[in-house]
């Protein structure tokens, strides 16, 4: 059975279709990422899986289940974390705070047994703190835990940003263009993450990405979408040397 798939998915937004009757199934542990140009609808992919958008038509479904009627707050709940293609964090906050914040919207306890401090809520609350100190061992950020997101390097907010989503310990994992303003070190560190995420963690990644040699080291299939159409789907390579990837990337 599939893990993440859509099936014939469009969506409009005033009369332009920018994403076509797209079907992708993605694999459960597979790293699999969705190339294309500006404009192609890798974003809106996205916003259709975590439910920013809702597909005029088609049905999106993960790990058995519809996700057609779930809201973005159901995602965490249900094992689905990503990160932004513009980052989302807290300037304000500090490192730490950010991470924790993000583990926080995935508590299940209800308001009563807060107030009570169940022994339930109190064993989500060391969990959760674990898990935040793994993922900034992990990510090499423990450096920066106290300090504030909007005092930090475009790469390390980056970094920080795939942390906050890692937290809350997903079965998937979007991550849109991670290596965007990477320099070519963190890139390389950026790599050897996203392998260990799927093979240590064991988390499924979907990744949007321009980078195609960060593409060709990590991924096991690619996805590429031009004007909200799949064109073609397989190995890096194979996608890479099909002839109508070749003429949709020359023709833009
Ligand atoms: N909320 C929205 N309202 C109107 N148009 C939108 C909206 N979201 C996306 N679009 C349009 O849908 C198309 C696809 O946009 P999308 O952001 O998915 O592209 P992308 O493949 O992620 O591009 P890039 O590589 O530049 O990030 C574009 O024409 C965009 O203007
Ligand atoms: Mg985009």
């Amino acid at each position: 059975m599939s893990f993440l798939s859509l099936e014939n998915v469009t969506i409009s937004f005033g009369g332009i279709r920018a994403v076509k009757n797209v079907s992708l199934d993605i694999k459960e542990g597979e790293i699999f990422a969705l190339v294309g140009p500006n404009g192609a609808g890798k974003s809106t992919i996205f916003n259709l899986i975590s439910r920013l958008y809702k597909q005029n038509e088609g049905n999106i479904f993960f790990d058995g289940k519809s996700l057609n009627q779930l809201k973005p707050f159901d995602m965490p709940d249900i094992g689905i974390a990503r990160t932004f293609q513009n980052i989302e964090l807290f300037g304000n906050a500090t490192v730490l705070q950010n991470l924790l914040v993000g583990t926080n919207v995935r508590k299940s306890s209800n308001f009563l047994s807060e107030i009570l401090f169940t022994r339930s809520v109190r064993k989500e609350e060391v969990t959760s703190r674990v898990m935040v100190e793994e993922v900034m061992d992990f990510l090499d950020l423990q450096q920066y835990r106290e300090k504030y997101i909007m005092g930090l390097s475009y790469g390390t907010r980056k970094i920080v940003e795939l942390g906050r989503a890692l937290a809350l310990k997903p079965k998937v994992l979007l991550l849109d263009e991670p290596a965007s303003g990477l320099s070519a070190e963190e890139t390389e560190d950026l790599a050897f993450w996203i392998e260990d995420i799927k093979k240590i963690m064991g988390i499924t990644v979907l990744m949007v990405e321009h980078n195609l040699n960060l593409v060709n080291k990590v991924a096991d299939r690619v996805a590429a979408l031009v004007d909200g159409e799949i064109i073609s789907v397989g190995n890096p390579k194979s996608v890479q040397s099909d002839p109508k990837v070749i003429e949709a990337y020359i023709g833009v």
